[in-house]
């Protein structure tokens, strides 16, 4: 059975603390998932609609329309320069892409994928679908002479927040151009940079006016309160957009045709970009000094969705700890060993729950 080759699905330990949480009279307030809260833009929404009696199959390539839309929005939003639309490939969400990409790419037995110490779970599922094996490091040092096919980042970091300067990202690439080795950046969180600037794989302060080897893996999800639509696209070296598109046609991996609609006009605007930013700063602050003024400490967090907190105990003692308070958080090791110290808080609660989660802990 191949549900037998993949670690248990981290959420379900959470089940006690869950229900500890939600035994507070005030009720839970539950920051363990990064699930957004807030409205889809009334734009999106009538985007939706306006193709909803599309009767025929969408293309998996998605609409001119939306390649264009993706970009554009690169362009202006990232500054990244020289893509080509036939470059840009629709996924349904970024999830089921980070869990299929190396097998979509022919990784397998004989490989190695490389995620980072403390990683998003799905890169390391994606790895094992594949029949790969999986490393996790986040110094090229601890490499050595290995010559991985896939190495993923997830700049800015889930869990941690923290953010990959331009010099970092330009050695990864110049290392795995050496070795033949595909880098796969997650770039989910790019729009969300508080105390530092992500930047992009395909940069050219990065990565030059060259591509190959490279694909950028964004989400519509968090940018643009779309998770329920399941919207994402990768985007990079046309050459290995190409071949996932040639698979991708022979598997159905498909954006319905109503979601193309809607990334496509949540792509071009800005405003409600800007919106949801400033409300995730506002919750941001109001966590921060709520966590650090009643004795926790948080690392790295300096862009994303996330406070990567500590009090110097296990991370279980302390996801026990907020629960006893009614607020659920995720323990470090969900997303690695060396998490073991840490509990991730999301920013995605209402501002009520968030002030809620402020007063508890005061
Ligand atoms: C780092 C990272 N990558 C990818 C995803 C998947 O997002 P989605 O499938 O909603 O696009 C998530 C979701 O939380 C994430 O944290």
């Amino acid at each position: 059975m191949t549900s037998a080759t993949l670690p248990d699905f981290p959420w379900d330990s959470l089940a006690g603390a869950g229900q500890t949480a939600r035994a507070h009279p005030g009720g839970l307030v539950d920051l363990s998932v990064g699930t957004p809260v807030d409205p889809v833009p009334e734009a999106v929404r009538n985007a939706l609609a306006s193709v909803s009696d599309i009767p025929g199959y969408p293309a998996t390539h998605g609409t001119p329309e939306l390649r264009a839309a993706v970009v554009e929005a690169l362009r202006r939003r990232h500054g990244v320069v020289g893509l080509v639309p036939d470059a840009v490939l629709p996924t349904i969400g970024s999830k089921e892409l980070v869990a299929w990409l190396p097998r979509l790419l022919g990784v397998g037995a004989n490989d190695t994928v490389v995620i980072p110490e403390l990683a998003y779970p799905t890169y390391e599922v994606g790895a094992l679908l594949a029949g790969a094996g999986v490393l996790r490091a986040d110094s090229l040092f601890a490499l050595g002479p290995q010559r991985p096919r896939l190495l993923w980042l997830n700049s800015p970091s889930n869990p941690t927040g923290r953010v990959l300067g331009v010099e970092h990202l330009r050695k990864v690439v110049s290392w795995a151009r050496e070795r033949g080795t595909i880098v796969v950046s997650d770039e989910c969180y790019l729009t969300l940079g508080w105390d530092a600037e992500p930047v992009s794989i395909l940069h050219p302060d990065v990565c030059g006016d060259r591509m190959d080897g490279l694909l950028a893996v964004h989400s519509l999800s968090k940018s643009a309160n779309l998770a329920s639509y399941r919207a994402g696209f990768v985007t990079g070296d046309p050459r290995l957009i190409a071949e996932l598109l040639a698979v991708r046609k022979h598997a159905g991996m498909i954006v319905p045709r109503p979601v193309q609609e809607a990334m496509t006009v949540a792509l071009a605007d800005d405003a409600a970009l800007a919106t949801q930013r400033e409300r995730y700063a506002r919750r941001r602050l109001v966590l921060t000094k709520a966590l650090q003024d009643n004795g926790f400490r948080i690392d790295h967090s300096e862009a994303g969705l996330y406070l990567w907190a500590t009090r110097d105990e296990t991370d279980w003692q302390t996801v026990n700890w907020l629960a006893e308070r009614g607020i659920l958080v995720a323990p470090g090791t969900f997303y690695g060993p060396s998490g073991s110290q840490h509990v991730r808080v999301a920013l995605t609660a209402t501002d009520e729950r968030v002030a809620a989660a402020a007063e508890r802990l005061a």
